[in-house]
């Protein structure tokens, strides 16, 4: 609760690291636990009130630590248990809450129950805490026609101990990323008990990964898509009632567990990363007695069009109104292109990994475009989640040297998909060159920062009141500080079809013009902010305002 005993998870404003990006403290070029102590006092004057922290623990990194070879260490390189406590602490010193990233769908290969499931025989019990199969025809063929999200078959045969090729087993991402089978009582007593060790150290949430894919049909029957249905076969999609590995409603089972676990321990939550299509299928997730929240993909995934976003904005805030639950609104992650980036397009809807190419891009429109959502998002009621960066308006890296990219869809799709790293490239924090701040001078950063990011670092844009660094300090301050944005209460105002105004609260009031034509903002109220300089009390193309409703 908060000092005004509302549950803090339901209007927070909560900003995601990318940990290998954000700030390396030990000059190894790779982001760690030392460079976020180092720049909590930034997100503090930044206004945002909790961090989400992606994962953090010993893995391989096939996929950026979202493959997990210990659930309860710190990857040497972003540091240790000690650290991680000495992080919680700092932050919440600072009034800071961390929620950590839990991958409970598949393991690391490298995870010690696979590495004893590989070495163990068909059938076994070390064996059954994954989904492993025999195939079809003689066992040469994959059990069945699902793909992994990363491109090629979900399935990849072993060698069994003796040495003959054998089972297969599921992976709906890299085959580096065993599925485990949350059928089995051992996989579900493990979580659990990895979540009270977590709590027990202080992380005050979970985001949890893939949290729409755990539970499978039993049967895993064929999907039967086509690859020209699939759209390259890259991701399937999760629009049927009957998909047998993403929305199975065995899966709420597992959650109203974990809620049981979490409501232990003071004022801890969870937020699902559950791609469910319509929002609807969203609000099972947040009942009270499974999950607090979870990701509003569609509210990402729309386009900037004014009828799209308001019709999601309806469905979201009527689904999980129904079910009690605050809606989470997000522009950009880890795993899409920057919306600054995406807004500037001739086609502005997210396309997927699956789908994702290089297109023309008028940045100066993405950026206008990118303010004006900021405002959009932070005055509708619920949380949000803003991603690293795009405070400092960055931008999609597209220029990447093929040899640089490490997102397995790139080698996954033969190089025809060029997968996430342009929006994982280090945070500019100072400086007229690389690294610009993200590590000591002369240490080399993960991924290559463009030259051009100098008048985008944190250091860069401080003192500059036109910058997005500063309208984001602007509107996280201005949130905190009216008491409308404190109300639940949401209502539509009338307005022509391209511009969306709206009350929220008591008396706190948005519109965003997406239209050519200028929108003349009401004559009474005090116009709080707007998302560029306003001209009179008239909004202009792609840009937004809040105001007052009365004087
Ligand atoms: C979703 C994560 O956000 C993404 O980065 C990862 O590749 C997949 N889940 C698989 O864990």
């Amino acid at each position: 609760m908060t000092a005004t005993g509302r549950e803090w998870w339901r209007d927070a404003v909560v900003y995601q690291i990318y940990i290998r990006s954000f700030a390396d403290g030990n000059g190894d070029g790779v982001g760690d636990i030392d460079g976020i102590r180092s720049r909590l006092p930034y997100l503090v004057a930044l206004g945002v009130d909790a961090i989400w922290i992606t994962p953090w623990y010993p893995s391989p990194l096939v996929d950026g630590g979202y493959d997990v070879a210990d659930y309860r260490d710190i990857h040497p390189s972003f540091g240790t248990l000690a650290d991680a406590k000495a992080l919680l602490d700092d932050a919440h010193g600072l009034g800071l809450r961390v929620i950590a990233d839990i991958v409970p769908n598949h393991t690391s290969d490298r995870h010690a129950w696979f590495v004893e499931a590989l070495a163990a025989e068909p059938g076994s019990p070390a064996r059954s805490r994954y989904l492993f199969r025999d195939g079809p025809d003689g066992g040469s063929a994959p059990p069945n026609d699902w793909r992994s999200a990363f491109g090629g078959p979900a399935w990849t045969r072993v060698t069994e101990p003796d040495g003959r090729p054998g089972q297969w087993y599921l992976h709906l991402f890299a085959p580096e990323q065993p599925d485990l089978d949350w059928i089995n009582p051992e996989v579900r007593a493990e979580f659990e008990s990895i979540l009270r060790f977590w709590f027990e150290l202080g992380v005050d949430g979970f985001r949890i990964d893939v949290a729409s894919a755990l539970a499978k049909s039993p049967a895993l029957p064929d999907l039967g898509y086509s690859d020209a249905e699939n759209g390259g076969a890259m991701l399937m999609p999760w629009d049927r009632d009957d998909h047998p590995h993403w929305d199975v409603e065995a899966v709420h089972d597992i959650y109203r567990d974990w809620r049981e676990i979490g409501d232990g321990y003071d004022g801890r939550m969870f937020v699902a990363e559950a791609i469910v299509g319509p929002p609807d299928r969203l609000a099972p997730y947040v009942r009270r007695d499974t999950l607090h929240t979870a990701f509003n993909f569609a509210f990402m995934h729309a386009p900037w069009d004014a009828a799209a976003l308001r019709s999601v904005i309806d469905d979201t805030l009527g689904a999980l109104g129904a079910v009690g639950a605050p809606a989470i609104w997000l522009l950009s992650s880890h795993d899409e292109t920057r919306h600054l980036t995406r807004y500037g397009r001739a086609d502005t809807r997210v396309q997927g990994l699956a789908r994702e190419r290089v297109q023309p891009v008028d940045l100066e429109l993405g950026e206008r475009r990118a303010r004006a959502a900021l405002l959009l998002m932070l005055a509708l009621p619920g949380g949000a989640y803003l991603y690293q960066g795009e405070e400092l308006g960055l931008r999609q890296v597209e220029n990447l040297p093929d040899d640089a990219l490490q997102d397995p869809a790139w080698t996954r799709s033969g190089g025809d998909v060029r997968g996430r790293d342009g929006c994982r490239v280090p945070i500019p924090w100072s400086g007229q060159e690389p690294p610009f701040g993200f590590g000591p001078p002369g240490s080399t950063p993960w991924l290559p920062q463009p030259a051009e990011w100098r008048v985008f670092t944190a250091e860069a844009e401080a003192d500059d009141p036109g910058s997005m660094l500063a309208l984001y300090r602007e509107a996280l301050r201005t949130r905190r500080d009216q008491p409308g944005f404190a109300g639940e209460p949401f209502r539509w105002l009338d307005a022509p079809g391209d511009v969306l105004h709206f009350e929220r609260g008591a008396g706190l009031r948005c519109a965003v013009n997406f239209a050519a034509e200028p929108f003349a903002l009401p004559v009474e109220g005090r116009v709080l902010l707007a998302s560029t300089p306003l001209a009179g009390r008239v909004l202009e193309q792609d840009t937004a305002a809040w105001f007052t409703a009365g004087a």
